[in-house]
């Protein structure tokens, strides 16, 4: 069976990419990507590429080339879902703030929309892939809604998670380590719809990284990925921490342990903490699941990755207040970065939305600038919080456009994000320009201590 029209659900950080890169690469194959937010399709159809919605290195040349062509963004749900032989659902998957499992569980109540949307809309038969990261027996609520409330057409259910991560989103789609795609293998229709999709992603990937699964391994596959991924970040982080009282260096330590080929050297860099919209939802998703089974102990084990990092947050904003003599009441902070890693303009979970919170609970004025972050979105993600009424986040903290204005009378200054235009700055003018002693804390281990200690900061960073 050959794809001809595909229709991805959700034109977010996963779907806007992904579909962007199927269509580069599959010139034949009609990709429609549709959203319910009518200002996200809008950015997305921006005559100037440059105002996508999503920045991604890459991105931008790729959509410029297949958008018009084969590859459109839309609000017609309806119309897309009844032209696709193959229907992505990209949704969010927050965690649930209500109700059952409030805190914890995935909400799956925008999955059960697509679900039931398309089992109203459909009139030929749909292979339908799962591209949100769910929990493990999703697929199961899919079928039971898709074959309960449909119009007799004929479904097949695939599990293809994403793994692509934010600011090398382009590469990771270009050059995966794997992709994975679940389905009920075991049946002749089943089989048939992986191939289907095997054959998408076999136009630029070798067929031998192409993984077929069962739906539940693949389900659980990502979320497990996730909760490796951050577990080895917690670990470097716990590690940071007793660096600190002991006279280690924890990059010395990250680099020893990470050259024993068994440990691996990737993901062991030291931070204020792990954000993005992912690594919490999903671990707190896997404690959930793992607790609903009565398996306590395992929920116990994966809940340490989620405690040490809101740990690692809440250390670096109280040594700052601790350093600064006890109190940071009425005195500038800077803020270097609010993205939750470089070249994304994402801060979902961002430490420095923590960070700040904190600071601001102690009275600091506080002024942020990030590159790629816009100050409404800044804005938007303190109140979210609720820690203060609005009108006091935007009397606390000021937003500006460039580095020098973060470090104008400040008494201190933290690192945040690991911009490479901070490594760049002219760290003397920032020095001259903050009142002293000049305090600065790096909170990803980005800047050189000799020479920041040369020019007279009061430096300090974490894990050393
Ligand atoms: P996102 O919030 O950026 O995008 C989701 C989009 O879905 C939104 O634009 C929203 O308006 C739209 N939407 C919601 N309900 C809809 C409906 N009924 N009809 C049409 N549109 C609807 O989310 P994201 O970051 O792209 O993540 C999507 C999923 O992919 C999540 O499950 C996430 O865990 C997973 N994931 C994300 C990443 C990442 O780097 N962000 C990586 C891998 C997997
Ligand atoms: C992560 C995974 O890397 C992706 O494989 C996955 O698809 C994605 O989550 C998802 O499911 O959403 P992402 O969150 O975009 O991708 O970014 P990462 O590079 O994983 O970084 C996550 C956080 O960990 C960032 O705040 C980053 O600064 C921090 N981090 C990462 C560290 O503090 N140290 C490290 O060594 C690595």
């Amino acid at each position: 069976m050959k794809i001809k029209n595909i229709c991805c659900i959700g034109a977010g950080y996963v779907g806007g990419p992904t579909m962007a890169v199927i269509a580069q690469k599959c010139p034949e194959i009609n990709v429609t990507v549709v959203d319910i937010n009518e200002s996200r399709i809008a950015a997305w159809n921006d005559d100037d590429v440059n105002n996508i919605p999503i920045y991604e290195p890459g991105l931008s040349n790729i959509v410029g080339e297949a958008r018009g062509r084969n590859l459109f963004f839309s609000t017609d749900v309806d119309a897309a879902i009844d032209q696709a032989d193959m229907i992505f659902i990209s949704v969010n998957t927050p965690t649930k703030t209500y109700g059952i499992g409030k805190g914890m569980a995935a909400d799956l109540k925008f999955i059960e929309l697509c679900a039931r949307q398309i089992a109203r809309v459909a009139t030929t038969d749909k292979i339908v892939v799962e591209k949100s990261t769910l929990p493990v027996r999703t697929a199961e609520a899919l079928r039971n809604i898709l074959d309960n409330t449909g119009n007799g057409v004929k479904y097949q259910i695939l599990s293809n998670p994403e793994f692509l991560a934010e600011g090398t989103a382009v590469d990771d789609l270009m050059d995966p380590d794997r992709v994975l795609i679940g389905g009920d293998i075991d049946t002749a229709e089943g089989a048939e719809a992986v191939e289907a999709l095997v054959d998408v992603y076999a136009h630029w990937i070798d067929r031998d990284r192409i993984l077929t699964t069962n739906v539940w391994s693949s389900e659980l596959s990502k979320l497990t990925a996730n909760a490796f991924l951050a577990q080895r970040v917690s670990s470097i982080n716990s590690l940071s921490e007793l660096c600190e009282k002991t006279g280690a260096d924890v990059n010395e330590v990250a680099k020893a342990v990470g050259m024993d080929r068994r440990i691996g050297s990737k993901f062991l860099q030291s931070s204020v903490g792990f954000g993005g919209s992912c690594f919490q939802k999903d671990i707190l998703n896997l404690v959930y699941i793992a607790k609903s089974y009565g398996l306590n102990e395992v929920a116990d084990y994966w809940e340490q990755v989620i405690i040490m990092n809101d740990h690692q947050k809440r250390r670096f904003a109280a040594n700052i207040v601790k350093t600064l003599f006890n109190t940071v009441s009425g005195k500038k902070i800077g803020i270097l970065g609010w993205a939750f890693k470089k070249d994304t303009n994402d801060t979902r979970e961002s430490a420095a939305i923590y960070v700040v919170d904190y600071l601001l609970n102690e009275q600091a004025e506080v002024v942020v600038y990030d590159p790629k972050v816009k100050p409404e979105q800044i804005y938007a993600d303190l109140d979210y919080l609720n820690t203060r009424p609005e009108a006091e986040n935007r009397a606390s903290v000021t937003i500006v456009d460039n580095s020098h204005e973060v470090a104008e009378k400040a008494h201190a200054v933290a690192v945040l994000t690991e911009w490479d235009e901070f490594i760049e700055l002219d760290w003397s003018k920032v020095y001259d320009d903050m009142l002293k002693p000049a305090f600065l804390f790096d909170g990803r281990r980005l800047l050189n201590r000799a020479e920041k200690e040369q020019i007279g900061f009061e430096f300090y960073a974490i894990g050393s």
